[in-house]
């Protein structure tokens, strides 16, 4: 039976807002708390920062009784937890779990019987039972017993308008099978469909498995994409010619790189934990990241060969780099490969400019590149231009382009002046 009550969602960026707001809309009491002052006052405020939730869906939340807080004593009623906060990658490349560890301090600060605490950060297997069990036993209760705990893998997809946080389907797997009816419970009353995964491990390896899946591809058309080139086949085509076989195939496109904060760091997650725990290394993962990774410097490299074509030196040409978000329609900018490609043009001497609808400043390294506001009048001052982002914008740019050398990583636009990747 779905349930309801107080619930507090704990980091309310591009996973928790959302969430939130599909409680605050099914009824339930609900306090956002983030450490992150700026964000609970702009959304106090009535603003948003997440491109899925509108300024005006923040003002029905607060409407409803949604309360953004940096405030942790909002713990103390609540009859569920649900921990969003970010899990990153520490400089030497290792999951960095801070911010889950803080959190799960917070709430062992507060825990009291009847609570379940839920987290959805993607991280390894193993972190709900190995290091947020032990972090809410501190608190002298006993999980399974006295609070139910699960991991329910957040699968957000940041501007899909098809399939969204209520029709794509849950998966929760707890710590006992009473944590799982819980968790099932919980996320009955606010999506059409949850899944429960035979527990918590599961659950965790459930994600990791979609977004290795995810890199992995990427990577192998990644690489057929620079063969392809040298063999004169355009693998786009390839591609709409595979998608037609009706089972068996899942298209995946080339690109300029990975971005996002899930493509190219869960996989490491998991591939640190196979090397720590197992001391083998995951293979495929360290493949995909390698060939990943190196494609922002092939895409430069082909700008050096296009300017080339046209008897030109990439050192002082002029650059106009189109789209630098990590995905098409989005304003989020982090880990987007355009920042890797901006910095090895410069690295080779271009003066590198962008235009991004979506983006009003960019910093790569410590330079601010300029932006272009008008658009046909820099791609016509431009020496070459290299599409990045599939913004839909530039969908119907090929009616626009001046005779001006262009390469289009997305494959989206096709004509005279145009090379793909
Ligand atoms: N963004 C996505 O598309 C996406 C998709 C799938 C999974 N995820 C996963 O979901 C998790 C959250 O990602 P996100 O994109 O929402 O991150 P985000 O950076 O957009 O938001 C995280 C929020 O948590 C806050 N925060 C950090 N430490 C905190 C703490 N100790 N207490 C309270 N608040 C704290 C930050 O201030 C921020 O507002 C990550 O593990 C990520 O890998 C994200």
């Amino acid at each position: 039976m779905a349930e309801s009550g107080r619930l507090v969602v704990i980091g309310l960026g591009y996973v928790g807002l959302p969430l939130a707001e599909r409680a605050v809309q099914v009824g339930w009491s609900v306090h956002g708390l983030d450490t992150c002052a700026r964000t609970v006052s702009a959304l106090a405020a009535g603003e948003s920062h997440v491109d899925d939730i509108s300024a005006a869906q923040v003002r029905a939340m607060l409407d409803r009784g949604f309360v953004p807080t940096t405030d942790e004593s909002c713990l103390d009623t609540a009859d569920v937890v649900v921990i969003c906060v970010p899990t990153p990658l520490s400089v030497d490349g290792a999951p960095d779990l801070s911010a889950v560890h803080a959190a799960a301090q917070a709430v062992a600060r507060h825990a009291h019987p009847g609570q379940l605490v839920v987290l959805e950060s993607t991280t390894y297997p193993g972190t709900t039972e190995e290091v947020l069990v032990p972090l809410l036993e501190a608190s002298g209760l006993v999980v399974g017993v006295d609070v139910h705990c699960a991991f329910s893998p957040e699968r957000i997809d940041p501007g899909n308008a098809v399939f969204t946080l209520v029709n794509t389907p849950k998966i929760v797997g707890g710590i006992t099978p009473a944590c799982t009816d819980r968790a099932e419970a919980f996320y009955g009353g606010l999506v059409d469909t949850v899944v429960r995964a035979k527990g918590a491990r599961e659950a965790e390896m459930t994600k990791l498995l979609e977004n290795t899946y995810r890199h992995v591809n990427i990577a192998l058309v990644n690489e057929m994409a620079r063969f392809c080139h040298e063999l004169r086949i355009d693998l786009w085509d390839v591609i709409a010619c595979a998608s037609t076989k009706p089972f068996g195939f899942s298209p995946f496109f080339p690109g300029p790189g990975v971005g996002g904060h899930c493509i190219p760091i869960d996989p490491n997650y998991l591939s640190h934990r196979v090397k720590t725990n197992l001391g083998f290394p995951f293979r495929f993962v360290e493949l995909a990241q390698e060939i990943n990774a190196s494609m922002p410097a092939y895409v430069a490299r082909r700008v050096q060969d296009l300017l080339n074509e046209h008897g030109k030196a990439v050192k002082g040409s002029r650059a106009l780099l189109l789209g630098v978000t990590y995905k098409a329609d989005i304003a989020d900018q982090r880990e987007s490969p355009a920042t890797a490609v901006a910095a090895a043009l410069m690295d080779l001497g271009a003066d590198v400019a962008f235009h991004d609808p979506l983006v009003s400043t960019w910093q790569v390294r410590d330079l601010v590149l300029p932006r272009v506001d008008h658009l046909d009048r820099a791609m016509a001052d431009s020496d070459v231009i290299v599409l990045l982002q599939a913004h839909r914008d530039y969908r119907t740019l090929v009616d626009r382009l001046p005779s001006v050398p262009l390469l289009d990583t997305r494959g989206i636009l096709s004509g005279p002046g145009v090379t793909r990747l």
